[in-house]
């Protein structure tokens, strides 16, 4: 069995059965190695990829669930370079071990569509489902406010070179 998606802006398909985890199907036949495998259940949020832009756990969704999806992993996520929410991570030095940060800057990139300022109270609720065994929710939700202000302004730019 096969199946297509558009896996950071190149068609790719995959032979692979249906109910194979998009995380493996990533990972093992796409050679994108940035989304990690934590628990494998749908609990720590490290396998965190974008599907049609909205954050989902590669790891319970079979590929059968996003044939001909736009999917974005952390090696698609900047158009241009780094995406700000990279650039701001590492202006932080938000990672420790860093195993569970793709996971966790995939979910802030969802997150920053729904919530351009987010909140202490926005960022907590929403990333309270990306664990970090290595503690470092201060200095994440530190870069998400870098991240959000950088692109808040590159959107002011924008907007009035457009008028
Ligand atoms: S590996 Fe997918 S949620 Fe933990
Ligand atoms: S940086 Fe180590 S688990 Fe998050």
């Amino acid at each position: 069995m096969s199946t297509t998606f558009t896996l950071n802006g190149q068609k790719t398909t995959l032979d692979v059965t249906d109910d194979t985890p998009l995380l493996w199907g990533i990972r093992d036949e796409a050679g994108m190695t940035g989304t990690k495998f934590g628990c494998g259940i749908g609990l720590c949020g490290a396998c965190t990829v974008l599907v049609n832009g909205r954050a989902t756990r590669s790891c319970i969704t079979p590929v059968s669930q996003v044939k001909d999806a736009e999917i974005t992993t952390i090696e698609g996520l900047g158009e241009n370079g780094p995406h700000p929410l990279q650039k701001a991570w590492v202006e932080t030095q938000t990672p420790q071990c860093g195993y569970c940060q793709s996971g966790q800057i995939m979910q802030a990139a969802a997150m920053l569509k729904d919530f351009p300022d987010p909140t202490d109270e926005q960022i907590n609720q929403v990333m309270s489902g990306n664990l970090c065994r290595c503690m470092a929710y201060v200095r994440i939700r530190e870069a998400i406010k870098i991240a959000a202000a950088e692109m808040r302004s590159v959107n002011v730019q924008e907007d009035a070179t457009n008028e």
